[in-house]
């Protein structure tokens, strides 16, 4: 079983469209797929058509609950919908780090030290799963520590823009951190997103980007990405030829997926 994680600090930068393209793209080659929203947003979870009250994911994080408990099947129509569950997030997941908090003295007894919480119940379903992809929040919070100590590598969509590369210094620290202290095989991988390369200063800051980072090749900011989310249609299924389906075929190519 292998996780990835999705991650970037900054908001708006492309990280649940990669969720979303990456998990169908894994399903439709036959494997199983685990997807875990930890974004209280939740736009993961109704993108794939599911909306809930409340999470129960601090609860199984605990260890109160199964994980039977908070997967729920998907019902997309197509047959590789069939290989994705998904462990939904509700607006109730904001208060996660609180709710941590208060059960920080359970948490002691049963299972150390909480970042490690969400590693520990995803080896007891390892056997059930070929992939598991996380989205994450657009904060450097317990989600996303969490996250980085269960995962085998993490996917950063970063937009080639001043503000996007400055925050990545940030994230680039955490994960540095936690490679060091709890998870020394931790991999990463930058991938451009929303890219309009036609315009010289993106181009120049993807150069720059370039040269401090490997980058895989980068995905175009582009309308039918856009319309994939709303017509919850991957982006292989709006016709092979699409500028979207070039762009993420060569992004698996370049990442093994
Ligand atoms: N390659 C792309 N081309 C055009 N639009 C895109 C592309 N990728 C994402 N978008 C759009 O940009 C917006 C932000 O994308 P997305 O929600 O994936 O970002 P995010 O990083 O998950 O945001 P948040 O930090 O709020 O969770 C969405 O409306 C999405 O449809
Ligand atoms: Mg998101």
């Amino acid at each position: 079983m292998e996780v990835i994680t999705v991650a970037n600090n900054k908001g708006g930068v492309g990280k649940t469209m990669q969720c979303y393209q990456l998990v169908c793209h894994l399903a439709h080659k036959g494997n199983k797929v685990l997807v875990i929203d930890l974004d209280s947003q939740a736009n993961l979870s109704s993108t794939f058509g599911v909306q809930i009250q409340r999470t129960l994911i601090p609860e199984w994080l605990i260890g109160d609950i199964e994980a039977e408990e908070v997967v729920v099947p998907i019902d997309g129509g197509d047959e590789f919908h069939d290989n994705i569950s998904l462990i939904p997030a509700s607006r109730h997941l904001a208060n996660l780090s609180k709710l941590m908090i208060l059960s920080e003295a359970e948490i002691r007894k049963g299972a150390g030290r909480k970042e490690r919480l969400l590693k520990i119940r995803l080896e007891a379903i390892a056997e059930n799963y070929d992939y598991v992809v996380i989205d994450t929040p657009p904060m450097l919070g317990d989600e996303l520590i969490m996250s980085l100590v269960a995962s085998n590598r993490i996917l950063i969509p970063t937009q080639a823009q001043d503000y996007s590369i400055d925050g990545l210094e940030e994230l680039m620290d955490t994960f540095e951190i936690i490679k060091e202290t709890e998870n020394p095989k931790l991999k990463f991988n930058i991938i451009p997103s929303m890219v309009n390369a036609r315009r010289k200063i993106e181009k120049q800051r993807l150069e720059e980007l370039s040269q401090s980072f490997s980058i895989t090749p980068p995905i175009r900011n582009l309308v039918q990405m856009q319309e994939s989310i709303s017509t919850k249609k991957p982006v292989f299924m709006m016709g092979k030829k699409t500028k979207g389906a070039d762009d993420y075929k060569r992004l698996w190519k370049s990442l093994n997926l």
